[in-house]
């Protein structure tokens, strides 16, 4: 879009609010500097807006890509000079808590945090839990069908959307905010724009499944040999019936140690020193109660699972002082600028085994790459980022990404797990993806956005 447009834009969306190129360039992008790359952002104050938006740009040939929390990891949010944001942050009301259905109406722009909060007080909960809580949108969240924390108990963003409200390529607002769990009438075609990031429709209002949610929660940091060992944990409390297992997250002693120097943690006031460490939740009638199961479980479990050391909290800050070195990631960012990050899915028991094998074939390309690896254990999912310093040839990241992602399909993995395809993993996509399912998606692709206005060049096709 050129400078030009700009009086059109504006008289095309009187009640928007609208920023040029200049105005972006002093405001703060978000995770990714290119989030800003447009020519304009506009913010639309409801789906009519965002249907105004989409038709002024397919009539003009513009490229619009959407943004929520800007805190996506594979730039799917990133823009070019002469393409327009679509920004969903007015858009952020939560329009309706129903506790008897169990359903939230919210608007695509509203933070996880503020419905973790506004769902808090009918003693409910999203069932969904990531680290960007307090910036990633519902919106986004759909988009990139995110995961997080409990995905191993609850299912993905997916598994939470009973519907949602998009507005398609040609302006046209696809409506189904069905609030029921079951729903067996024909192509459910939701799920069309669950995790298409943006690329067939933009999504405007959502109906989010929601969970009772009793008692409170307690944390425990253990240090384990190997991520086997930490999935016995993990088998032992799932297999109570008492509690709730509301966590478990794994950290490699080389990431644990980075976050333990980054967040200026004194040695010896948490059980560091080993291998791994795991992070639990356990979920109980009371904070006394829950506890005293994790002590109990623990040490039901310490010899056969090898734990080397543990340590349930004692207070609420303590609690954050453990879950801090796991969420704080921004301390990679910190130590290595310009290090890749990688976001992949493991099966069942072969997390030793991946991470035994991506670590010899990494130090075989680097002498000096030892990679950070953490993540979200119950369900495999691994994140990993490289300690490279300065940035990284696209020879050299294709190598890094061939170590990485070799055999993960074949073995019921995934190259992406919840961060989606965006820009940084194009190449992966058409590399690893299936080759029918990649066919099949460009059909979608050009079959509902036809002249590639929504997010062009991400996900499934070149610009
Ligand atoms: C996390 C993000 C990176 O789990 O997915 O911290
Ligand atoms: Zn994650």
């Amino acid at each position: 879009m050129s400078a030009a447009l700009l009086p059109a834009l504006r008289a095309a969306l009187p009640h928007a609010t609208i920023w040029d190129a200049a105005e972006l360039a002093t405001r703060d992008p978000g995770f990714d500097a290119r989030n800003f790359g447009a020519s304009a952002l506009v913010r639309p104050r409801d789906a009519e807006g965002v249907a105004a938006l989409v038709r002024f740009c397919a009539e003009h040939g513009v490229g619009l890509v959407a943004q929520g929390g800007r805190t996506g990891l594979a730039g799917g949010a990133a823009t070019s000079e002469g393409q327009v944001i679509c920004d969903l942050g007015a858009m952020n009301r939560i329009e309706e808590i129903d506790p008897f259905a169990r359903v939230a109406i919210v608007q695509a722009g509203a933070t996880l945090g503020a419905l973790q909060e506004a769902a808090a007080e009918h003693g409910l909960d999203p069932g969904i839990d990531l680290a960007a809580r307090g910036s990633a949108t519902i919106g986004g969240m759909v988009s990139t069908n995110a995961g997080g924390i409990m995905a191993f108990r609850n299912g993905t963003m997916r598994h939470r959307v009973l519907g949602l409200e998009a507005v398609l390529p040609d302006g046209r607002v696809f409506r189904d905010l069905t609030r029921v769990p079951k729903t067996s009438a024909g192509y459910d075609l939701k799920h069309l724009f669950i995790g298409a990031e943006g690329t067939l429709g933009i999504v405007t209002r959502v109906a989010v499944r929601l969970d009772p949610v009793n008692g409170a929660s307690a944390t425990a940091l253990v240090g384990v040999p190997d991520a086997q060992s930490a999935q016995r944990i993990v088998r032992h409390f799932l297999g109570s019936t008492s509690t709730r297992l509301t966590a478990a997250e794994i950290l490699w002693r080389n990431f644990a140690a980075l976050m333990q120097r980054g967040l200026g943690y004194a040695p010896g006031t948490l059980p560091l020193d080993a291998p791994c460490l795991l992070v639990l939740g356990l979920g109980a009638d009371s904070m006394d109660a829950a506890r005293g199961a994790l002590e109990d479980g623990l040490a039901a479990i310490w010899e056969q699972a090898g734990i080397v050391d543990g340590l349930v909290a004692s207070s609420d800050a303590q609690a954050a002082a453990m879950w801090r070195l796991r969420e704080e990631t921004e301390q990679i960012e910190r130590a290595h600028p310009m290090a890749p990050s990688f976001d992949v899915s493991v099966p069942g028991g072969g997390l030793d085994a991946y991470v035994a094998r991506i670590e010899a074939g990494l130090k075989k390309l680097d002498a000096s790459y030892a990679p950070y690896v953490y993540g979200h254990l119950a369900d495999g999912n691994l994140h990993i980022s490289v300690n490279t310093d300065g940035p990284v040839p696209h020879e050299r990241h294709a190598a890094i990404e061939d170590v990485l992602y070799d055999g993960l399909r074949e073995a019921g993995g995934s190259f992406s797990a919840e961060h989606g395809v965006g820009l940084e993993k194009r190449e992966a996509y058409e590399r690893h993806a299936d080759p029918v399912k990649r066919d099949l998606a460009r059909m979608i692709k050009a079959m509902i956005d036809p002249d590639n206005v929504l997010n062009p060049g991400k996900v499934v096709a070149r610009e």
